[in-house]
């Protein structure tokens, strides 16, 4: 398989598989290179991206470090985790990619190509999922085909490993906050760390007033996470246990509706894996107006899954 440093290091923009859903990538030193992706996903700019990094020490090159970060990156790293840290004075880091924010995000993935993607080149990659700002992340090589065009080259791989993205975890300050829910769950954080951990209920954010949007943005400075999102273009039903006339539906566990169901046998592994992708199969058929899925125990990788179809539904 060729892996195409070389692109990256000549800022140009890279869609690679990583354990989690696909990402895009450039360099997260070339301000010019980060601004393409921006572009190619039609994303705001005040959203900053996740760097990528090969190791730790590349990671302490841009993020102050602190004994929580130390502790999770020892057990989680590589991996589907991301740190949200205060950003270390002279770090190599395009202002597009933290959008002007005192912290950054940064993450070692585990997926191979990635890591060899990010060895080879040689510098740290900034990488948001690979699709239009606002719909469904990619978890596969299908998902991402012509979605960006002949210059952002493609590297091909298999089925995402977790089929979310990654947690993302607040460690700039001492309350540790969770900001996206996902494969690693607030639980094993906090048993990790020894410390309780805050997470972030959208549910207050989402349908309220402008004054707790604004406390909100105050609060989690992650604009990402104010918008509807992984959205598909059909309407979404949550919590249904029958299909009303003209729905489509997604099971799981017992409630099948007789197509898809994330996992027959209620595993919530299974379920967060196919999730994007029967999502993505029923919205790309021209007669589906309206989704209705199965209720989805609200616990472990169950609260990620929740919260996906959360904001897939606003
Ligand atoms: O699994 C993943 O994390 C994937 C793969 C490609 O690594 N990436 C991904 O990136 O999901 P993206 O851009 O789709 O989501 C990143 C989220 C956004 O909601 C953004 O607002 C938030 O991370 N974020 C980035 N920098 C932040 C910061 N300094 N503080 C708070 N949130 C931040
Ligand atoms: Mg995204």
């Amino acid at each position: 398989m060729m892996i195409p440093a070389k692109k990256i290091k000549n800022g140009e923009l890279v869609v690679f598989p990583t354990e989690t859903v696909y990402g895009i990538g450039a360099d997260a030193s070339n301000d010019e290179a980060a601004k393409k992706i921006y572009k190619a996903k039609m994303r705001p700019s005040n959203n900053p991206l996740i760097v990528h990094v090969a190791d730790i020490e590349s990671a302490k090159e841009i993020a102050v470090f602190n004994n929580n970060a130390e502790l999770l990156a020892e057990k989680f790293w590589p991996g589907p985790l991301t740190f949200v840290l205060p950003i270390k004075a002279g770090a190599k880091l395009a202002p597009s990619v933290t959008a002007g924010l005192s912290t950054v995000a940064v993450r070692m993935p585990s997926h191979k190509i990635a890591l060899q993607l990010i060895r080879n080149s040689g510098c740290n990659i900034a990488a948001p999922s690979a699709n239009i700002s606002g719909y469904i992340s990619p978890t596969s090589t299908s998902h991402v085909i012509n979605v960006f065009g002949e210059d952002v080259y493609l590297i091909e791989g298999d089925n995402t490993e977790y089929g979310l993205e990654s947690t993302i975890v607040d460690l700039s300050s001492d309350e540790v906050k969770v900001l996206r829910y996902g494969f690693i769950t607030p639980d094993s954080i906090a048993q990790t760390l020894g410390l309780e951990v805050r997470c972030h209920q959208m549910e207050e954010y989402m349908s309220s007033s402008d004054a707790k949007i604004a406390a909100y943005k105050e609060e989690y400075k992650a604009p990402g996470m104010m918008y509807k999102h992984y959205s598909p273009r059909a309407s979404m039903r949550l919590n249904a246990t029958y299909l009303l006339a003209g729905e489509k539906g997604i099971g799981f566990g017992q409630i099948d509706f007789g197509g898809f169901n994330l996992s027959k046998t209620g595993s919530l592994e299974e379920a967060a894996k196919n999730l994007y992708d029967m999502m993505r199969s029923l919205d790309s058929e021209q007669d589906t107006q309206k989704i209705a899925v199965a209720p989805i125990p609200n616990t472990g990788i169950g609260l990620a899954i929740n919260d996906r179809l959360k904001r897939a539904s606003v």
